[in-house]
């Protein structure tokens, strides 16, 4: 099966853990893309979503789903995203779609964070994919600096402007083998908006899709 398929299958199969749920969290990048389509077939039982990015935004409206604002519905029973890396404890790296501030906010807004992956996502430890840290544009060069004493190699992601206003630093040569630790300290630097590890509030479930179908972790 090829990366896409794998996908194909695990959006589908996070349509279960959906249902009955009236309004949804949306995350961002392909995976999700895939899992937005599938919410087509039961649009008349969703009675709005939050949005983590004007791309996802966009095709939901497309699709004739409501998009709400955060702020109007409280705390979400639901939000399903997909992820860059995950560990064995449900940890992740996110943020490779620049999306990764709106979809820290949803994900601590819901009672439930669903990640779907394809099962090159999985990692023993989190760092191989460049950790994205959204920074403030004035404050880039600084960040950059300080995340280089933490020992990483940050590359700012040129022509790339968030949702938000931000700028993106890929940071190279982490080994992040205490993610809840090096969240607080890089979210301590000042100018730092988001940094993409998700781990102080990590997925509860994982829907891996692999070659043998959709394994769940959690
Ligand atoms: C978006 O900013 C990211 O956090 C995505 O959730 C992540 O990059 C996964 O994307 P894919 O589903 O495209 O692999």
């Amino acid at each position: 099966m090829t990366q896409d398929e794998l996908k194909q299958k695990v959006a589908e199969a996070a349509l279960e853990y959906v249902k009955g749920y009236s309004i949804l969290g949306i995350g961002t990048g392909s995976t999700t893309r895939l899992f937005i389509d599938c919410l087509a077939d039961i649009k008349n039982n969703i009675e709005g979503t939050v949005s983590s990015s004007n791309a996802s935004t966009e095709q939901l409206k497309k699709l004739g789903i409501p998009v709400l604002e955060l702020n109007d519905v409280g705390t979400l029973d639901v939000y399903v995203d997909g992820a860059d890396e995950i560990n064995p404890n449900k940890q992740l790296i996110k943020g490779g779609g620049a999306a990764l501030t709106r979809e820290k906010i949803i994900a601590g807004a819901s009672r439930k964070f669903i990640c779907i992956a394809d099962d090159t996502k999985c990692v023993d430890v989190l760092g191989k994919f460049p950790l994205p840290v959204e920074v403030i544009p004035m404050a880039r060069s600084f960040v950059a600096r300080e995340l280089v004493k933490l020992g990483g190699q940050p590359v700012w992601r040129e022509n790339c402007v968030t949702d938000n206003g931000g700028q993106i630093l890929d940071v190279w040569n982490l080994s992040i083998v205490n993610p809840p630790e090096l969240e607080q300290v890089i979210n301590n630097i000042p100018g730092v908006i988001t940094v993409g590890i998700f781990a102080m509030r990590p997925a509860d479930i994982v829907l891996v899709g692999g070659a043998d179908g959709v394994r769940r972790i959690g």
